[in-house]
């Protein structure tokens, strides 16, 4: 059993990575229900929560048909990441994760994000305060570390659990890679057979199929892993990974019907947790995702980018179940085809 905390999270959890713009509420209650055992929002800047920006303090919703939920939240400034903590507890997740990975210039430039592995002595001190200060359990996601030479996160992962961290993710690669080229999960591998290290490991990085997933698993004895771009649009990679662990064949991918009531489940949320306007303008994207491959479907998509009206949405999604009921999936990997999108 995987724990953080009081937190249960089963044999081998399969975790939602937090995407910015893309892990809301609306897109995490189609990812729950396909098999997400724990999930995350988007980054949240500790620095916008404390002024009570707006977009920060929505990022806070978490519903209770969702949970686990972690709050992630990122910063390079002390007072602020412990005021925002504070901020973070009373929306009360079920732990709160530190964002040490992400490689965006303003934030690493801010030495938030990825921005703090250039500092590591700063990075301790600060968790070790928001630890101590933190009501929930606190978890570090992470990469390997800056650049090809400071590639420290043996090192790293062993002095956050000493400090009382109880989780750490890592993507396997270094900041200056961004999202290029492969993961490399050795080094994830090596920070989870270090005889010293008790907290769960889990791996991420360009997991996007059942085989992948069970070839890490295997590979490298993670705890668990966590999925970004793979479920973007493709929710169901949760449930086909872990049907492909329980039996060794690949569940069927969903059907067309399937595919309109989980765009359905995502439309509506996206309305009721957004409001009409942006909820109507913010699902977009994601049409093209969910009906990736679908022949001669242009028509459909621009028709739905282009409405504004949700009735009008909902009737085309109607025609498009009808149009291609029963519709196989092409061969090939559906997951992939969504990444590609
Ligand atoms: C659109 C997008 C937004 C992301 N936003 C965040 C974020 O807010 N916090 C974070 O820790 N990582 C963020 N990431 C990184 C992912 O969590 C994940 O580490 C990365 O995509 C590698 O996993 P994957 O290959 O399964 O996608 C983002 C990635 C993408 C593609």
């Amino acid at each position: 059993m995987v724990r953080i905390g009081p937190l249960e999270l089963g044999e081998f959890p399969l975790l939602l990575a937090p995407m910015e713009d893309v892990s809301d509420p609306p897109f995490r209650a189609v990812c729950h229900r396909n098999g997400a055992d724990l999930m995350y929002t988007e980054f949240i800047s500790s620095e916008g929560l404390i002024r009570d920006a707006h977009k920060s303090v929505q990022k806070l919703d978490i519903y209770d048909d969702e949970r686990p939920m972690g709050i992630q939240i990122f910063g390079g400034e002390r007072e602020a990441m412990l005021q925002a903590v504070d901020r973070v507890a009373q929306a009360a997740p079920n732990l709160i994760d530190i964002n040490y990975g992400c490689p965006v210039k303003q934030v690493v430039c801010k030495e938030a994000g990825s921005g703090m592995l250039r500092n590591l002595p700063k990075l301790l001190s600060i968790t070790a305060d928001m630890v101590r200060r933190s009501p929930l359990p606190i978890t570090v996601k992470t990469r390997l570390g800056w650049d090809e030479d400071s590639k420290h996160v043996v090192y790293l992962a062993e002095a956050l659990q000493d400090i009382g961290v109880q989780a750490i993710a890592i993507h396997g690669r270094t900041r200056v890679q961004m999202y290029k080229g492969q993961a490399d999960w050795t080094l994830i591998g090596a920070v989870k057979n270090n005889p010293r290290m008790q907290i769960p490991i889990f791996g991420n990085g360009d997991v996007d199929s059942p085989e992948k997933a069970l070839a890490n698993r295997n590979r490298y004895g993670v705890d668990g892993i966590m999925i970004g771009r793979a479920a973007i649009g493709y929710p169901w990679i949760f449930r086909e990974i872990k049907h492909f662990f329980q039996t060794g064949v690949h569940l069927d991918p969903p059907d067309t019907a399937e595919r309109i009531r989980t765009c359905l489940i995502h439309f509506e949320r996206s309305l009721q947790w957004k409001g009409e306007k942006l909820g109507i303008l913010e699902m977009r994207r994601h049409y093209a995702p969910y009906f990736k491959g679908y022949p001669d479907f242009k028509e459909y998509r621009m028709r739905l980018v282009q409405s504004p009206d949700s009735h009008e949405i909902r009737a085309i999604l109607n025609e498009i179940d009808q149009q291609y009921a029963g519709f196989p999936l092409q061969a090939g990997n559906p997951a992939e085809q969504a990444i590609e999108n």
